[in-house]
């Protein structure tokens, strides 16, 4: 008996660690890390981004998952989070089974770079500015007019935000991105 509960700890043990290695080692493969951003900069970001019931979201990195719940669970939306770390889908799983939203929650193993997003009514990212700015024509190609990207931290540097949160370093841009940048926008707001 002794004998069993040690294996079964043993083995317990290992995945926990190899758990813990995808989870580190899979995201800074691709030189993003996996670091969420809290809960309430991410209501801010959605609101700001006028989120509404039953509009599409994708988060672009979707980590834990946190993104996609609460879009689902306070806004009524649906989501779709784009996650390269096998460890992070998982987590994102059963985290919307959790809150009861599995059905307006989707995770799909990809490359954001990649992602077809034609019907998304909002894109989420955090991301830094490097990738950031490497998305821009990507949107900008796919993107339907009226539909909105929330950027957390990283501006894109050619486009005009159509809204921002200064407290929180949130940046909204409306689909077409309007030609300019963080500093156009400042120098309309304080004319
Ligand atoms: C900074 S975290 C953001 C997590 C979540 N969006 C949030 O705001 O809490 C970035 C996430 O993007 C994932 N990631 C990094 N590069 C990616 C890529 N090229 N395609 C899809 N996911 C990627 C990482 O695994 C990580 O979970």
């Amino acid at each position: 008996m002794t004998d069993i509960l040690i294996l079964v700890a043993f083995f317990f043990f290992i995945a926990l660690f190899v758990f813990g290695l995808l989870w580190v080692l899979v995201p800074a493969m691709y030189g993003l890390p996996s670091r969420p951003t809290h809960p309430d900069r991410i209501r801010v970001a959605l609101k700001l981004a006028r989120l509404k019931a039953d509009e599409l979201l994708y988060d672009f990195g979707s980590g834990d998952g946190r993104v996609l719940v609460i879009a689902a669970r306070e806004f009524g939306a649906k989501t779709i989070g784009i996650e390269i770390g096998p460890a992070q889908r998982l987590v994102s799983w059963l985290a919307a089974l959790y809150n009861g939203v599995s059905d307006r929650v989707r995770v799909e193993a990809g490359n954001f770079f990649k992602s077809d997003v034609h019907d998304a009514d909002v894109v989420f990212i955090y991301a830094t500015s490097t990738e950031v700015a490497k998305l821009a024509l990507h949107l900008e190609g796919q993107m339907k007019p009226g539909s909105r990207v929330v950027s957390i931290s990283a501006d894109f540097p050619e486009w005009e935000p159509s809204d921002f949160d200064g407290d929180k370093l949130i940046f909204v841009y409306e689909m077409p991105p309007k030609p300019g940048s963080w500093t156009t926008y400042l120098l309309k707001k304080t004319d």
